[in-house]
């Protein structure tokens, strides 16, 4: 329907030529409302437009100056994240939680620690993780290189220390030359190194491109209607603008939107005075989530329109409930325009190589 294109639609209207431009009928009304008849349309049109170029992708991946990424520390970077002798056991790398067919997640509502010990927290992607402002759920990581330490050491993930993960990487022969390539002739095996890398090679994995970012990059017909009619109803009456942002769709911050448990995420370490961090998560990327699966940090809903329910329900009440989340009534099409734009969102899986690890 919207063939005329939302960039060239404001200039049509101003010229009186007819263009059907798409929007939610309540975007419309309010619009309408407040101004009336074609500038207010025009006027919606320009605010999404603008949100259109708030959604562009970064031209490059951010590498921090203290590590630089060469091809050398990617591919041993590759190396250390599929292997699994890292783990106390023999049997566990970061891949098995993190799996790449699996969308760089598990299939599981929460992980499956050591032992098979379900976990208390679902495992997130780590697409795009280059530009994560804060790590893990509840955000006490701040670096990538910081963050590859506590799985290792984490007795309930792979239940090692630094200095007996260094050894076993000393005892295989194959390792020590992929070091020296990647941080120097005669440089040991170390844990900086082993973080390093294994930090290098998680910023390189990136989300593919997807149908939105066509449309974003100016590609009118790139989205469906019912996908752009869902944009205009994230960014609109729905507000989940306010925290899913930014081209990754995350503010990179914490919220309260009222899922029941005792968890108190955030709030762990903020002063209990800091009510809005009291069960507080961070704002998940919507890029590349899975068509079905498990969602939010303790995996406790099972499908998007489920995620869309409990928007419209609004959650559990208590202080700490996000100020953010309005009262929410969506009928059958629009939730059907959000779960558009939210496929819309992801793109193709990112393929990568399993690396033949050193022996
Ligand atoms: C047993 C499953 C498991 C293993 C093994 C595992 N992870 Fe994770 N990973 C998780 C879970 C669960 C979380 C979320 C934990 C939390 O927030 O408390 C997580 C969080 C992360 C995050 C933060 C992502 C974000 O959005 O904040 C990164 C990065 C990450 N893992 C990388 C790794 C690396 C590197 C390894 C290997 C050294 C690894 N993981 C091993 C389950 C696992
Ligand atoms: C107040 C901020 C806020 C608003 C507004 C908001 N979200 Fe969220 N969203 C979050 C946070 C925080 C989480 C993770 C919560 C948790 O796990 O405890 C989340 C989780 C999700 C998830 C699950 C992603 C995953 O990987 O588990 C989806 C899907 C989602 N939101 C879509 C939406 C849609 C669609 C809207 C608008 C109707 C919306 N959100 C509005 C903050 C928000």
């Amino acid at each position: 329907m919207l063939r005329c294109g939302l960039r060239k639609a404001s200039w049509l209207l101003a010229v009186g030529l007819p263009c059907l431009v798409v929007l939610s009928a309540a975007a419309h009304d309010q619009a309408a409302a407040e101004t009336g008849g074609a500038i207010a349309v025009a006027q919606v049109d320009s605010r999404l437009e603008a949100w259109r170029q708030a959604y562009k992708r970064p031209a490059s991946v951010p590498y921090p100056p203290e590590n630089p990424s060469t091809p050398a520390k990617q591919a041993l970077g590759e190396m250390l994240f599929f292997d699994p002798r890292l783990s106390r056991s023999g049997s566990v790398s970061c891949a098995s939680c993190h799996n790449p067919s699996l969308g760089w997640r598990d299939a599981l509502p929460t992980a499956s620690g050591f032992r098979m010990q379900p976990l208390p927290r679902r495992t997130p992607s780590v697409l795009n993780s280059a530009w994560l402002a804060s790590l893990m759920w509840d955000g006490r990581a701040d670096t990538l290189e910081a963050q590859a330490l506590m799985p290792l050491t984490a007795p309930t993930e792979m239940n090692m220390t630094m200095p007996e993960a260094v050894q076993r990487l000393q005892a295989i022969a194959g390792y020590q030359p992929l070091f020296e390539a990647a941080f120097g002739a005669g440089k040991p095996i170390d844990g900086a190194g082993i973080q390093a890398a294994l930090a290098t090679y998680e910023r390189s994995l990136v989300s593919p491109r997807s149908a939105f970012d066509a449309w974003v990059d100016g590609d009118d017909h790139a989205l469906s209607a019912a996908a752009l009619r869902g944009f205009a109803l994230f960014t609109g009456k729905a507000g989940c603008v306010s925290c899913h942002s930014s081209w990754r769709f995350t503010d990179d911050s914490f919220h309260d939107i009222g899922l029941p448990g005792d968890d108190p995420g955030r709030g762990r370490y903020a002063p209990p005075q800091v009510v809005p961090m009291q069960h507080a998560f961070k704002t998940p990327s919507l890029r590349d989530l899975p068509p079905r699966g498990h969602y939010m940090h303790d995996g406790s809903i099972d499908s998007l329109p489920a995620v869309l329910a409990h928007y419209a329900a609004g959650g559990i009440e208590r202080p700490s409930h996000s100020q953010q989340l309005r009262p929410l009534q969506l009928s059958d099409s629009e939730r059907e325009d959000l779960l558009a734009l939210l496929s819309a969102i992801s793109g193709p899986p990112l393929q990568v190589r399993l690396p033949q690890l050193p022996q």
